[in-house]
């Protein structure tokens, strides 16, 4: 058993958050990384309707009441508050609060017995979600699929750790069982990883996006604002999204802000994305992608990242400390 705040204290089997993960990770998702002893979270864009969250949070919990989280976007609040009322109302066990200030709303979350959790890109984010409140800061390094930050997870989660009391999960990389067992080393609580569910059985990603997924290389994802640009998404100018480099890519990176103004170029991208023609458009995958081959039950991805991560902890680790002189 690994021994961390997310087994002792939240009574997870294993110390690995699935991370929210906006038109990939719904009810089935988030509760086959909960059974198998992780904690699943279902991901929520700016948007998404009201009904899925209702919905797929009645999947995730099923029968036998499983926990399960969900995982909002600060900027979205703003023009959508009712995507908290619905998360608050649908009492997961955690809310994520991303990309923008958790502070307006910890109150609120704390007042319904649910845990907050924030992903923070910086030592200042960090101190400001410690000060704020809330219950776990998740580390969130610029290897990470989808949106994030500037800073690679390692220097990041010694900043971190370094700034606050809070505990810190580590995210960004992590899809391995060698992966967990470095955040852990490293004073982590746990970790959070996307990017090796992207595959699994229960993720919602289309087969034509596994393809993809399971073929690409590590050196093969780019940090870009191209699509959120194209697609009018008002995502703050700070949370850049990695993303599969493809056609759309290496046509825009260079010029992004020249994106906005082509009526075609995003003509053609809308198009692209309704018919899961991925030479345009968009999937978000992070520089672990190198890691992912196969497709298969969240539960065994789990599994295999908690005891393997487990197993070299206890064995390989132990050959790096000579015995100490007395
Ligand atoms: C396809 C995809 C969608 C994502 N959507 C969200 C989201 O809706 N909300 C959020 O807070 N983070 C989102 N993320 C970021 C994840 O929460 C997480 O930080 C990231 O996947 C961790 O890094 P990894 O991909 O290397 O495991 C997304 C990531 C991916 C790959």
């Amino acid at each position: 058993m690994l021994n961390t705040t997310l087994t002792t204290s939240w009574h997870l089997r294993y110390p690995i958050i699935g991370a929210p993960m906006a038109g990939v990770s719904g009810g089935r998702l988030a509760r086959a990384v909960s059974q198998a002893g992780g904690l699943g979270m279902i991901g929520v864009g700016s948007q998404t309707p009201i009904e899925f969250i209702t919905r797929e949070a009645a999947i995730a919990r099923g029968e036998n009441q499983a926990r399960f989280g969900i995982g909002l976007m600060a900027w979205a609040l703003e023009s959508r508050p009712e995507l908290l009322d619905a998360a608050l109302q649908a009492q997961p066990f955690l809310i994520s609060i991303s990309f923008g200030s958790p502070a307006p709303y910890v109150e609120r979350v704390h007042q319904q017995g649910i845990l907050l959790a924030t992903q923070v890109h910086s030592r200042a984010e960090a101190l400001e979600a410690a000060q704020a409140g809330v219950d776990l800061v998740v580390a969130q390094g610029a290897e990470a699929g989808g949106h994030t930050g500037q800073v690679s997870t390692l220097p990041l989660l010694q900043i971190v750790m370094d700034a606050v009391q809070t505990p810190v999960v580590a995210a960004g990389g992590i899809a391995s069982p060698r992966g967990v067992a470095a955040a852990l080393a490293a004073g982590a609580q746990g970790v959070w990883v996307g990017t090796c569910l992207l595959t699994a059985l229960e993720s919602g990603s289309s087969e034509q996006a596994r393809e993809r997924i399971m073929q690409a290389k590590e050196t093969e994802t780019t940090l870009t604002r191209v699509f959120d640009l194209a697609q009018g998404l008002a995502w703050p100018e700070q949370f850049p999204g990695r993303a599969l480099r493809n056609n759309f890519t290496e046509a825009w990176d260079a010029r992004p802000e020249e994106v906005s103004a082509a009526a075609q170029a995003r003509q053609e991208l809308a198009e692209a994305i309704k018919g899961r023609d991925y030479d345009l458009a968009v999937i978000y995958a992070g520089q672990a992608v190198g890691l992912v081959t196969q497709q298969q039950p969240a539960g065994d991805i789990i599994r295999n990242l908690g005891d393997g991560a487990e197993h070299l902890l206890r064995t390989q680790y132990q050959g790096l400390l000579q015995p100490a002189h007395p």
